[in-house]
């Protein structure tokens, strides 16, 4: 199973500090291990500069959103053909803020998969329950409905190229993580989930952890069976905090079975 840390700067940054954020990701890149693979998704502003930079390295780039249609009368909206064009290989769909402050449904959210998917970019989906979700024991159902909602259109072959990232809602940007178990549990469902569509398609499929993720707790999160790394939001934003969870990463990933 392959081991992921993400980055999603969100809309931080500028031109500038977008810039310095790279370079730094890039001068260390050479000693990630193969093990890790290494993604960040800076604002659509600085996508272009992130491939540049990039290229040559093994760090990809990935867009925080994209629209479901090809092109079009969508004023301000960005499509997954634009991202390919510029070189981007993957993309965040359905992060909780979207669903929040945007509206996005399961089903929207399900086409935008579909469009990614179609144009060879990997989705990188979001699920996760909020805090009076989890209150009210009701956690489980909500992920299965996200999941099933977005996700259960396509074919296995098509899950096969899919990347979740678990965010409970309640601990993005909080502060609050979520414990060791309680990760551990959300995401071993999440896997019973995959594997009613066959063991390969639970076999295939990252499931990363993201909220309140940083190095003071990822060696835990990252040691639990079926958590295959992280989606990064503030701790992205600190060049030597990344690195730092790519090295946690790493050594998770080497001291495993
Ligand atoms: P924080 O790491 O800032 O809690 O954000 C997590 C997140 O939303 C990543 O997509």
């Amino acid at each position: 199973m392959r081991t992921i840390v993400a980055g999603n700067w969100k809309m931080n940054t500028d031109r500038v500090s977008a810039a310095a954020l790279i370079d730094a990701l890039v001068k260390e890149s050479a000693s990630f291990g193969a093990e890790v693979e290494v993604i960040i998704a800076p604002p659509f502003p600085f996508l272009g500069m992130a491939v540049e930079k990039c290229a040559g390295t093994t760090i990809r780039v990935a867009a925080q959103n994209c629209h479901e249609a090809e092109k079009g009368a969508y004023t301000g909206e960005v499509s997954a053909t634009m991202l390919r064009s510029i070189g981007v290989q993957a993309c965040i769909a359905g992060h909780s803020e979207r669903r929040q402050y945007f509206s996005e449904s399961d089903a929207r959210i399900g086409e935008k998969v579909a469009a990614l998917l179609a144009l060879g970019l990997t989705p990188i989906f979001c699920c996760g329950e909020k805090k009076e979700e989890r209150e009210s024991g009701r956690h489980f159902d909500v992920v299965t409905e996200q999941m099933k909602g977005a996700l259960g259109r396509f074919s296995n072959a098509e899950l096969e190229r899919v990347i979740i990232a678990y965010e409970p809602v309640w601990a993005i940007g909080t502060g609050l993580t979520a414990s060791n178990e309680q990760a551990q549990e959300m995401h071993a469902h999440i896997r019973a989930l995959l594997h009613t569509h066959g063991a390969s398609v639970a076999d295939h499929v990252p499931i990363l952890y993201g909220g309140s993720c940083n190095p003071s707790n990822a060696e835990g999160l990252f040691a639990q069976t079926d958590v295959n790394g992280g989606l990064i939001g503030g701790a992205s934003l600190v060049a030597e905090h990344f690195l730092e969870l790519v090295r946690i990463a790493s050594d998770s990933k080497a001291s495993r079975p």
